[in-house]
């Protein structure tokens, strides 16, 4: 199997290293990088977890976390793979580019590769135990499944067959052209009505409805972002918005959703880009759901299908 071998942060898939200098929420508290997290933990003292979480540098957090006259928890040996499991599992969630370029490595063997440590890496010379590069492609195999749950396909999604279809809506939640045009019509009067409760949404997040007339048993009322050319952190609107469709679908229990391509149309993202941004909410949000068997991406036209076909596959 061909390789990959990482390091140092600055050089080639240094974003899988715990110096990534990517802030990373876990618990509750916001770690500098995943490094300050893992070593942190090497405490059950609070005081030197937080003591921990304020060195600025991963290096120094790193010697912190190896200094044995410091209480170092009794299951340490027990607890730890599983600590670094979870500290990857959260980079991934968190962060597109982290999750974006473990995908991008396909079936390659991920090494770390240093002489410095022989249990996360590879000692070197490739008899270290390799254990970072090992739970990392265990996340990889985790992505690779949910991502058999997501179905591309043409179409018009207010016809769509799934317990939940998205509705592509704007802050008024009264309804417009585009998707939010074609579900209000599908639905009837009725979902107009009921949506009025809510007294508008704001951008980036989702409001519940059933579906009136419509197949779809639910619908997720989402605002996506206008595209201001990237200026008014539209990235993170859009993630938001499919985040909490994703969200809310876990909530209702749902088993299948339906969404269409938020913000592409009226509001003007960039397609590709808003694709990718779908992609690593509703893998992650299939990642933790397991009740959700199916996501379709219902795309209007064929040209739409193939694209966002390809960023999946
Ligand atoms: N089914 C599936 N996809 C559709 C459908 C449909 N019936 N109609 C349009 N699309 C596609 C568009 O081609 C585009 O790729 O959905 C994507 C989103 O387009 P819009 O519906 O324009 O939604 P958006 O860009 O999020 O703009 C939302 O437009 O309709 C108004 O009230 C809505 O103000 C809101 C704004």
């Amino acid at each position: 199997m061909e390789q990959l071998k990482f390091y140092r942060v600055n050089d080639a898939y240094g974003c899988f290293s715990n110096f990534y200098s990517h802030p990373i929420e876990i618990d509750g508290i916001k770690w500098r990088t995943s490094e300050h997290y893992f070593q942190a933990m090497k405490f059950l003292d609070v005081k030197l977890q937080r003591k921990a979480n304020e060195i600025v540098s991963p290096m120094e957090v790193a010697k912190f976390g190896r200094d044995r006259s410091l209480p170092l928890r009794p299951d340490w040996e027990e607890v730890k793979d599983d600590i670094m499991r979870k500290a990857v599992l959260q980079k991934v969630f968190q962060n597109q580019f982290v999750f974006d370029t473990l995908i991008s490595t396909r079936d390659l063997f991920i090494i770390e590769h240093t002489k410095n440590d022989s249990y996360w890496a590879d000692g070197g010379d490739g008899t270290g135990n390799n254990m970072l590069g090992k739970i990392l492609m265990e996340v990889r195999v985790l992505m690779k499944k949910a991502l058999m749950n997501v179905e591309i396909v043409q179409g018009d999604i207010a016809t769509t067959y799934t317990d939940v279809i998205v509705n592509a809506a704007n802050k008024s939640l009264t309804g417009g052209g585009g998707v939010d045009g074609a579900i209000h019509r599908a639905a009837g009067p009725e979902m107009k009505d009921y949506c009025a409760k809510y007294r508008g949404c704001k951008t980036g997040e989702a409001r519940l409805s059933s579906g009136f007339e419509l197949k779809a048993k639910y619908v997720i009322h989402a605002v996506g972002p206008v595209w201001y050319e990237g200026e008014k952190n539209e990235d993170e609107k859009l993630y938001q918005a499919y985040n909490n469709s994703m969200l809310l679908c876990k909530e209702i229990k749902a088993k299948s959703i339906a969404f269409p391509n938020i913000s592409t149309g009226a509001f003007r993202f960039p397609f590709e880009r808003a694709t990718l941004i779908q992609r690593h909410a509703i893998v992650t949000g299939l990642m933790r759901n397991d009740l959700l068997r199916k996501v379709e991406i219902v795309c209007f036209s064929e040209k739409d299908e193939v694209r966002v076909a390809k960023l999946y596959n």
